[in-house]
C-alpha cells in the first residue's frame, strides 16, 4: 500500500502506544481513521489529536477478545466510512507468571486478546475486502512470535499464532488483491512495558525487609534495564509504515531477529543454545538490577 491520502484505516488498541502512533502517522499522511480500544477516555484524547491533522476520525469501543464488539464496530465503520483500505490489528496484552503458576483464566485472556482478536477481525472485515479485491491487513505480532525465549509464556503462544495466521493469510489473499503484513516489534517504549506497582503482590518477607517504596522503585524501573535500547513508538511506526509501503510480509524494527532466524535455519544446535542462554541472560539482568539496588533477590525467590 503506497498512498494513504483519503483512504480509510481501522485500528484496534489505538488509545496508546503503537496503535496511537500508527493513528497519528497515518493521519499525517491524510488517512481517515476509525480508531477503537477498551480505553474510551484515551481514545477520545487521540481523536482530538488526529482531528488537528484535518482528517475524518470516528471512535468505537471494541474489546477485541469479543466477536460481538467487532461486528458492531465493523458495521458502524461501513456505515460511516465505506470500505476498509488498511486494517491494523494492534491491540494486545502481555501477562502471565512463571511457568508452573499460570492460571487457566490468564491463558484464556491472553489467547483471546492477542490471537482470537485477529480471527474476529478477519471474520468481520475479510468478506467485503475479498469482494472488493483490495486492502491491506496488518497484524502486530512480536519478537516473541518468532523466538521462544521471552516471557510470559501465554504471550509467546499467542504471538506465534499471530505470525502463523499472517503467513497463511498472506499466501491465501495475495492473488485476491489483498496484502498482509506482520509487524515484529522488539522493544518499544509503551505502556505494555510499564509495571504497575499497585498490582504487584510482594512476597511478605521481601516487603518486610525492604519496604513498599523501595520495592516499587525496583520493580517499576526493572523494564528500563531489561528493555535497554527500546525505541519510541513514533520512530517504530515510521519503520513499520515503510514496510507496509513495500507490501512486505515481515516488518522488523531490529536487525538481530533476521540474524537469529538465519541461525535457526542454518545451525540448529547453535539456535538451541541461544534459546537456553537467552533465557539465562535475561535472568542475569533481572538479578543484577536488584543487586544494584542492594536487594539480593535470589534469597526471596
Ligand atoms: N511495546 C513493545 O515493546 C512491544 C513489543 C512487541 C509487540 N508489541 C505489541 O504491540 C501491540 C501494541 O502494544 P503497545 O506496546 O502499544 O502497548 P500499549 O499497552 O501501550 O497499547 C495497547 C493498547 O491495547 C488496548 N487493549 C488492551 N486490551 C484490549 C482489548 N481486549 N480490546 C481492545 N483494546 C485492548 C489497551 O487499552 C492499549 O490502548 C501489542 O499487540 C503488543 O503485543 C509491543
Amino acid at each position: 500500500m503506497k498512498d494513504f491520502k483519503n483512504k480509510n484505516g481501522f485500528i484496534t488498541g489505538a488509545a496508546s502506544g503503537i496503535g496511537r502512533s500508527f493513528a497519528l502517522a497515518l493521519a499525517k499522511r491524510g488517512m481517515n481513521l476509525y480508531i477503537t480500544d477498551i480505553n474510551i477516555d484515551g481514545l477520545e484524547k487521540v481523536k482530538l489529536e488526529l482531528e488537528k491533522r484535518g482528517v475524518k476520525v470516528f471512535t468505537g469501543k471494541c474489546d477485541v477478545s469479543k466477536y460481538d464488539d467487532f461486528e458492531k464496530v465493523a458495521n458502524d465503520f461501513y456505515e460511516k466510512m465505506g470500505e476498509v483500505d488498511l486494517l491494523i490489528n494492534n491491540a494486545g496484552i502481555s501477562i502471565g507468571m512463571d511457568m508452573l503458576n499460570i492460571d487457566l483464566e490468564v491463558w484464556q485472556k491472553v489467547i483471546d486478546t492477542n490471537l482470537s482478536s485477529i480471527i474476529h477481525s478477519i471474520k468481520a472485515f475479510l468478506p467485503r475486502m475479498v469482494k472488493r479485491g483490495s486492502g491491506h491487513i496488518v497484524n502486530i505480532a512480536s519478537g516473541a512470535g518468532i523466538l521462544g525465549i521471552a516471557e510470559p509464556i501465554p504471550y509467546i503462544a499467542s504471538k506465534f499464532g499471530v505470525v502463523g495466521l499472517s503467513e497463511t493469510f498472506f499466501a491465501r489473499l495475495k492473488n485476491l488483491g489483498i496484502n498482509v503484513s506482520v509487524i515484529v516489534p522488539a522493544w518499544v517504549k509503551t505502556n505494555i512495558l510499564v509495571i504497575d506497582a499497585d498490582k504487584i503482590q510482594y512476597p511478605p518477607k521481601l516487603l518486610k525487609d525492604f519496604g513498599k517504596e523501595k520495592l516499587d522503585t525496583a520493580y517499576t524501573t526493572l523494564m528500563d534495564t531489561i528493555a535497554e535500547g527500546a525505541i519510541s513508538p513514533d520512530d517504530a511506526v515510521e519503520k513499520y509504515i515503510e514496510g507496509i509501503e513495500k507490501n512486505q510480509l515481515y516488518v522488523f524494527d531490529a536487525d538481530f531477529y533476521l540474524e537469529l532466524l538465519k541461525v535457526k535455519g542454518e545451525d540448529p544446535k547453535q539456535y538451541e543454545n541461544f534459546l537456553v542462554e537467552g533465557l539465562v541472560n535475561r535472568g542475569k539482568k533481572f538479578r543484577e538490577h536488584f543487586h544494584n539496588l542492594g536487594i539480593n533477590i535470589e534469597d526471596y525467590m
